[in-house]
């Protein structure tokens, strides 16, 4: 009997520590490169941004907020990326800040450096800066005649062009998406990594269920983009 049990403990444990190895529970498994429109965050958040390009929001791994308090934000450490990091990075809100950046290594930063290739502050905001060039955004929506303009796009324009050019689909969000709007405007776009930085398909909350109310994201304000509605991609601020 004593020795059936030692046998069912160690069963047990054997299982459990197979499947520590076959998936780490805290282990993210997809980075998500978050670009927004800055004239759309600033109509929420009343900033005057005169930017007229996209700008990193963050690069955020699926699994984990806020995984190492004690981890604390060093600017030192990335000093030779801050001329980039205020070009492509801003703080919106306030642009002499590192604030955001703070924000972002401690909300997300310290998850993504459980993986060998981001544990530390440099690796994290260089590999983000990386990604966000080798994605170029900018470039491609441009390329592709999706411009800021006064006339409104289907959402199935935007998407198509994202999708057609990079092979995976991205997720972009509208402020105010709600389905009897007559318009929503576009404000962030996801595009997904896998744990070795190749593209991977977003997964798009909420589709399937449009009728229902959708869950509104309390930090930005962005929500899905609706389909049918039309979208509205407003032009920079000009002085
Ligand atoms: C944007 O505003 C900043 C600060 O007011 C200024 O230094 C910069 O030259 C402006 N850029 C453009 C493109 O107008
Ligand atoms: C948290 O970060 C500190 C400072 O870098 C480090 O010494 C510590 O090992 C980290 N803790 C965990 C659980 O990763
Ligand atoms: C910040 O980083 C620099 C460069 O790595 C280092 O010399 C300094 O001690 C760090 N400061 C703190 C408070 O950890």
């Amino acid at each position: 009997m004593k020795t059936f049990s030692a046998l069912l403990l160690c069963l047990a444990v054997a299982a459990l520590s197979s499947a520590f190895v076959i998936s780490p529970p805290h282990m993210w498994t997809k980075l998500i490169l978050t670009h927004h429109w800055p004239r759309t965050f600033c109509s929420m958040e009343h900033c005057h941004p005169n930017l007229t390009y996209w700008t990193l929001h963050g690069l955020w791994p699926d699994k984990g907020i806020d995984c190492n308090s004690s981890w604390h934000f060093n600017a030192s450490e990335i000093e030779d990326l801050l001329p980039e990091m205020k070009k492509s990075w801003p703080d919106l809100l306030n642009p002499t800040s590192s604030g955001f950046w703070k924000y972002e290594w401690h909300k997300h930063g310290t998850c993504a450096a459980k993986a060998e290739s981001l544990n530390s502050q440099h690796k994290y905001f260089s590999k983000a800066l990386e990604l966000y060039h080798k994605v170029d955004l900018n470039s491609i929506l441009t390329k592709f005649d999706i411009i800021p303009s006064e006339t409104y796009y289907k959402l199935s324009q935007i998407e198509g062009v994202i999708e057609n050019f990079y092979g995976v689909t991205p997720k972009i969000q509208c402020a105010h998406p709600s389905k009897n709007a007559d318009v929503q405007t576009l404000g962030q776009i996801e595009i997904c990594f896998n744990t070795d930085f190749t593209l991977l398909d977003c997964e798009k909350q909420y589709t399937g269920h449009r009728d229902k109310p959708m869950a509104v994201n309390k930090v930005t304000g962005f929500n899905v983009c609706d389909q049918d509605t039309p979208v509205y991609y407003p032009p920079p601020y000009t002085n």
